[in-house]
């Protein structure tokens, strides 16, 4: 169980990256091309955050790493203390911004509005995941 939502999580998060990347791009250039609004594509990016979030949710109860693992002692070390507390807070604080931005832009009739309110929400949620992948100990990169 917890080396299969291991392997789902390490896998989604790539998915959830090109997604987020892709929304960015495709947004932008409908953007400074004064285009209209392609809601389909940031849906791509809600779709993958959610998923992430749910998975990640389960990882954190049955995970050696996750609340497990939550203490004093932990909090002084640094791999610790990101596995169980700043990944799991800045994530979930940049799916939350996520699914506003996708949310305000579903309501604005106005294309460029949309276009901008994804653009700022979905650029802040990726700089908040980047800032918080355990990159150094990542399986699927060491
Ligand atoms: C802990 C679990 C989850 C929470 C707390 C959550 C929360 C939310 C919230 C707050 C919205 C915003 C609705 C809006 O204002 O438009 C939303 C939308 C959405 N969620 Fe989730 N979600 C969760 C899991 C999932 C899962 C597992 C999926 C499916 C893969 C999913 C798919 C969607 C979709 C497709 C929408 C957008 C619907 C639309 O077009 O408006 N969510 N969710
Ligand atoms: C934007 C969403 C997220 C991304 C991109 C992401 C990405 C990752 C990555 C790349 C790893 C390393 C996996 C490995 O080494 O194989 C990881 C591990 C982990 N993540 Fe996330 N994560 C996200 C959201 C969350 C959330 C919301 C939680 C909990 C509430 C969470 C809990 C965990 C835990 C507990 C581990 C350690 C699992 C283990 O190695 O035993 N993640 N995450």
């Amino acid at each position: 169980m917890l080396t299969g939502m291991k392997h789902l999580h390490s896998t989604l998060a790539i998915i959830l990256l090109l997604a987020l990347v892709v929304t960015i791009i495709i947004t932008w250039v409908n953007y400074a091309s004064n285009k209209p609004y392609n809601r389909k594509i940031a849906l791509l990016g809600l779709i993958s955050a959610h998923l992430q979030l749910v998975i990640g949710l389960v990882l954190y109860f049955i995970s050696p790493l996750g609340l497990k693992s939550f203490s004093g002692e932990n909090m002084g070390n640094s791999l610790s203390r990101l596995y169980f507390l700043e990944h799991p807070l800045m994530m979930v604080l940049a799916i939350v911004l996520i699914t506003v931005g996708y949310s305000k832009a579903k309501k604005l009739e106005d294309s460029q509005k949309a276009n901008r309110t994804v653009l700022i929400f979905y650029i802040i949620g990726l700089i908040f995941v980047l800032s918080r992948i355990p990159w150094s100990t990542w399986s699927i990169l060491n």
